[in-house]
C-alpha cells in the first residue's frame, strides 16, 4: 500500500501511530537544524518534520527535494508545539523515519498554494497544476456534490437519466452551431447540440414522462464570465404537466440542493414576477431582488405593463421632452455623493455597453431638493419626481431618459452597479425568483422577421391564440409565451417552457418565424412528424449547471467550476486548441480552406 492515511486525515488522536503518507511537496523550510515539509494531496496538507541530526541518509534525500516532488514517507504522528489552526491537521506533524522520492518534478511555473503568484494566462496553460490548488479543488468538490445531489433528488421522484446524441442536426437555441464534417457522407455536416431540446421532446412522445440528463451543450456565441462555448445543463422534461407542476417540482430540486450542498433552508415558495414587472421595476429580465432600489417611471407610455405618466414634459428641458421614456432609481443614503462622484457615474453610464446619453440627479436633503436640472423644474416638480421612487432626506435620485427598453435596461445596469458599490449584493445571501410570461417573439428590425424569444417549441399562452393566428404584426408581437426562467441573485440559472404538442400549432410557429414549409420540413420535419403520433402535453426546463455551481460557490465566473475551461477567445490554452489539421485530413473530409496562407 502506498499510504495508510491521506494528508488531510490525521488528528491529535492519532499521536504515537506509525503512518505512511504519499503526496506532493508543497513547501520546504529549514529552521534550527530541522526541516519542515508541507505534504499535500487532494485531502489536505500535513506537516512533516526531519531532525537533521538524526539520519544522514534521510537528510541527504531532503536536501535534494524540490517543490512538487512526489514522495512517500513513513513516520510517527506527534503533537505539534506550535499549532496551525488554519488547517485540519494543524495540531500534528509526522516525525519522519523514511522518505522515498516516487517522482521528481521540474520547478513549477507558479506557486501551487491557495494564493498563487501565477497570472491567469499562465495558470490556464498549466491547468493540471492549477487544479492542485485549494480553491480549485474546492470548486471541483462543490461541482461533484451538486451533480450527485441532483441525480439523487431527481431519481427519488422518478426521473430517468437518458443520454442523447452529440452528432446531430442544427438545434434552434439561437446561437451559432459548432459543426463536424462527416467523412462517410461527403460534403455533409453534423451540428453539435446547443441543447438536447428536440430529443427530450421526442422522449416525451416515446412515453418517458420524467426525463433528465446532466449534459454538455455547445454554442458558438460571444463569451463572457458566465458563458462558455461548451457548458453543462441539468436538462429536464416532464409529460402531462402544466407550468405549476414544473415550477413546484423544480423548486423542490433547488431547495434540496440548497439544503444538502450548502446546509441552507429556503422557507416558503419562491417569489414570482412577470416579465413586464421585471422590466418595469428592475430593468432586467433577471432581477437581483436581494435589494430594493426599484425603478420609478417619470414618463412612460402605459404599454406592456408600464404606467401612463408624464412628470417631465413641457418645461423646456429638451432631453426629457424628446425622450420616449424617463425613469429613476433612488440610492438610499447616497446624498453624500460629491459632484465629482456624480460626474464619474455620468461617464460610467455613457459607456457603450450601457449607452445612456447622460445622467440627471436629484439630491434630497432636509432643507429641500437640489438637482442638475433645477433650471427647468421647480422644487415641487423635482419633489414629485423624487416621490415616485420614495426618496427621503439623505437620498440621491438618478434619472435616465431615452428609448424605453434601452433606458429601462440602462437603469437596470446602473441599479446593479449601485448595489455593488453599496455592498447590497453579498454572495452568501440568496434570493431565488421565477420570472414568467415572457413575450413569445421578438421582432428583428434588421432582418425584418420574428425570432423566438426562448425557442420555437415554446407554447403561446392559450388566451393569446387568436393573436398568434392573426396577420397583424403588432398583434403577434403581443403574444405571451408559457415560459419561465429561474433567476438567482441576478443571474439566469434556468429557463424552460410548456411546449407546443400539436403539429398544426408547431407548423404555425415556423410560419410566423418566416420558415417556408419546405425549410421547416427539412429542419424540423422529424419533430412535426413525431407530434402526429400521440404527443402528450409536456414541458420542462434546463438549468445552467456551471452557473449554478459558481453561484453556490459565491462566484460570478463559471470558469473555475469547469475542470478544463476555454478562455474568452474560445481557446483551450493548455491544449492550444483549436488548431490546424493536416492537408490529408482536410482532403479526407472533402474540405478546402479559403484562408490565404
Ligand atoms: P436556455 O437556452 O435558456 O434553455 O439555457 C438554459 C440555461 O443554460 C445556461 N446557459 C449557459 N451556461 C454557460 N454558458 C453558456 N454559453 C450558456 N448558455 C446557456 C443558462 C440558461 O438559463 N432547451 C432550453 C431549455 C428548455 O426549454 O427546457 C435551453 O437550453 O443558465
Amino acid at each position: 500500500m502506498y499510504r495508510s492515511h491521506t494528508c488531510g486525515q490525521l488528528r491529535i488522536g492519532n499521536a504515537g501511530e506509525k503512518v505512511t503518507l504519499a503526496g506532493w511537496v508543497q513547501r520546504i523550510r529549514k529552521m534550527g537544524g530541522m526541516s519542515f515539509i508541507d505534504l499535500r494531496d487532494r485531502y489536505g496538507i500535513t506537516q512533516l518534520v526531519v531532525d537533521d541530526s538524526v539520519s544522514h541518509e534521510l537528510n541527504e534525500t531532503v536536501e535534494k527535494l524540490g517543490r512538487e516532488y512526489v514522495v512517500q514517507v513513513t513516520g510517527v504522528v506527534a503533537e505539534r508545539s506550535s499549532k496551525n489552526s488554519k488547517i485540519a491537521t494543524g495540531d500534528v506533524e509526522i516525525k519522519l523515519d523514511t522518505l522515498k522520492v516516487l517522482n521528481a518534478s521540474v520547478t513549477p511555473p507558479f506557486t501551487i498554494e491557495d494564493e498563487s503568484d501565477g497570472g491567469e494566462e499562465l495558470r490556464a496553460k498549466y491547468r493540471y497544476l492549477d487544479l492542485r490548488r485549494g480553491p480549485l479543488k474546492k470548486a471541483m468538490e462543490l461541482r461533484h456534490r451538486m451533480g450527485q445531489e441532483t441525480r439523487k433528488y431527481l431519481d427519488s421522484i422518478g426521473f430517468m437519466e437518458i443520454e442523447t446524441p452529440f452528432l446531430i442536426k442544427s438545434t434552434p437555441e439561437g446561437a451559432r452551431d459548432f459543426v463536424v464534417p462527416s467523412r462517410m457522407n461527403p460534403g455533409e455536416f453534423y451540428a453539435l447540440p446547443q441543447s438536447p431540446q428536440t430529443f427530450k421532446q421526442l422522449l416525451m412522445v416515446s412515453g418517458y414522462d420524467r426525463y433528465f440528463q446532466i449534459v454538455r451543450c455547445f454554442r458558438d456565441e460571444d463569451l463572457r464570465a458566465d458563458r462558455q462555448p461548451e457548458f453543462t445543463q441539468i436538462d429536464c422534461e416532464m409529460a402531462f404537466v402544466e407550468r405549476e407542476d414544473v415550477l413546484v417540482t423544480f423548486e423542490g430540486m433547488i431547495k434540496s440542493l440548497f439544503r444538502n450542498v450548502l446546509g441552507k433552508e429556503i422557507e416558503g415558495s419562491f417569489p414570482r414576477m412577470s416579465y413586464s414587472d421585471a422590466m418595469k421595476f428592475y430593468g432586467s429580465d433577471k432581477p437581483d431582488i436581494r435589494f430594493g432600489m426599484k425603478i420609478g417611471e417619470l414618463k412612460s407610455d402605459g404599454r406592456n405593463g408600464s404606467d401612463n405618466i408624464d412628470l417631465t414634459s413641457g418645461k423646456d428641458f429638451v432631453v426629457f421632452d424628446s425622450a420616449e421614456y424617463v425613469g429613476a432609481i433612488c440610492v438610499k443614503g447616497a446624498a453624500f455623493y460629491t459632484r465629482k462622484q456624480v460626474d464619474e457615474l455620468t461617464e460610467w453610464v455613457k459607456r457603450p455597453q450601457i449607452g445612456a446619453k447622460g445622467l440627471v440627479y436629484i439630491r434630497v436633503a432636509e432643507d429641500g431638493v437640489k438637482s442638475s436640472v433645477d433650471k427647468f423644474y421647480s422644487a415641487r416638480e423635482l419633489e414629485a419626481m423624487a416621490n415616485r421612487v420614495e426618496a427621503t432626506a439623505g437620498d440621491l435620485v438618478l434619472i435616465l431618459a431615452g428609448d424605453k427598453k434601452k433606458t429601462q435596461e440602462a437603469l437596470g445596469t446602473l441599479r446593479i452597479e449601485m448595489g455593488n458599490r453599496l455592498g447590497l449584493r453579498q454572495s452568501d445571501n440568496y434570493a431565488p425568483l421565477w420570472v414568467y410570461d415572457f413575450p413569445l417573439l421578438e421582432w428583428d428590425q434588421e432582418t425584418g422577421r420574428f425570432y423566438a424569444m426562448h425557442h420555437p417549441f415554446t407554447a403561446p399562452k392559450p388566451e393569446d391564440m387568436d393573436k398568434f393566428y392573426s396577420n397583424d404584426r403588432e398583434q403577434i408581437a403581443q403574444v405571451a409565451a408559457n415560459a419561465y426562467d429561474f433567476v438567482l441573485n441576478g443571474t439566469e440559472i434556468g429557463g424552460g417552457s410548456i411546449r407546443i404538442h400539436d403539429s398544426n400549432i408547431q407548423k404555425r410557429m415556423f410560419e410566423v418565424l418566416g420558415f417556408s414549409a419546405e425549410e421547416a420540413e427539412y429542419k424540423f420535419g422529424f419533430i412535426i412528424n413525431a407530434f402526429k403520433y400521440g404527443a402528450p402535453p409536456h414541458g420542462g426546463i434546463a438549468f445552467g449547471f456551471d452557473r449554478f455551481c459558481a453561484l453556490f460557490g459565491g462566484q460570478e465566473t463559471i470558469r473555475d467550476y469547469i475542470a478544463f475551461p476555454k478562455n474568452n477567445a474560445g481557446r483551450d490554452v493548455m491544449l492550444d486548441a483549436p488548431g490546424m489539421i493536416d492537408d490529408s485530413q482536410m482532403e479526407e473530409l472533402f474540405l478546402k480552406s479559403t484562408l490565404k496562407k
